[in-house]
């Protein structure tokens, strides 16, 4: 398996020309695209539905999309993003009354599941569940907007996460949301973390060439650092 995945979140794209921007974000090489699905009411902000990602397949994008469901109620959301194209489908375990109902629907559906943890939601939720999931994602900026402040607290808890998944022995991704730059991504490589969602980081970037190329960078002395 790949070590690490660049997953751009399309929140910070140009939604005038979304197919065009995410399309640029792959040639660049980003590895899967990062989705961001908000409701008003379990953030407080208003963003994408299933016709925009179903948009995104009809224009040819056909990498992985990672579709972060931040929306309570999830469960009737799950059909639709399925049916649209969506490869993960990751929803915050407190949205859901019945954590075990919303890990089968999207099983029974065809999608890879996640569970996203807010920076103050305890890890018990894996408990019972981690053998269930794809992919962990813990979000460092509290959820509903781009361009916020890595919160620090994130590290320690994904060496935590990191250890859960290497003592399950299953092939779980590990990602993180929020606040990803340049300047901290290897620190955060170093905790465990495989997946990195990147938003303002990244679309702010005129050339997403220049931008990709760096964090490769980043992340190869980060790997080298690791084995020496
Ligand atoms: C925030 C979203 C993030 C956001 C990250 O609620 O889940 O995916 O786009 O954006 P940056 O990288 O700008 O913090
Ligand atoms: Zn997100």
């Amino acid at each position: 398996m790949k070590k690490f995945f660049l997953a751009p979140s399309i929140l910070s794209a140009d939604f005038a020309r979304l197919g065009e921007d995410t399309q640029n974000a792959i040639d660049a090489g980003s590895d899967l695209i990062h989705f961001d699905v908000m409701d008003n009411h379990y953030v407080p902000n208003l963003t994408m539905g299933p016709m925009i990602l179903q948009a995104l397949r009809n224009y040819n994008i056909t990498i992985p999309i990672d579709v972060h469901l931040m929306v309570q109620p999830v469960d009737n959301l799950i059909l639709p993003f399925a049916k649209a194209g969506a490869t993960f489908i990751t929803f915050h375990p407190e949205s859901t009354k019945d954590i075990n109902r919303t890990i089968n629907l999207i099983k029974d559906h065809g999608c890879k599941v996640g569970m996203a943890f807010n920076p103050s939601t305890p890890l018990c939720f894996l408990d019972y569940t981690i053998e269930n999931l794809d992919l962990i994602l813990l979000m460092s900026v509290s959820p509903g907007f781009g361009d916020q402040i890595f919160l620090s607290s994130t590290i320690n808890k994904l060496h935590e996460v990191r250890k859960r998944i290497d003592a399950s022995a299953f092939d779980i991704l590990l990602e993180v949301d929020g606040g990803i730059k340049i300047d901290n991504i290897s620190s955060i490589a170093h905790a465990g973390a495989n997946v990195f969602v990147i938003g303002s980081g990244f679309f702010k970037y005129p050339n997403y060439k220049i931008i990709v190329n760096k964090i490769r960078q980043e992340l190869q002395c980060s790997c080298y650092r690791d084995v020496h």
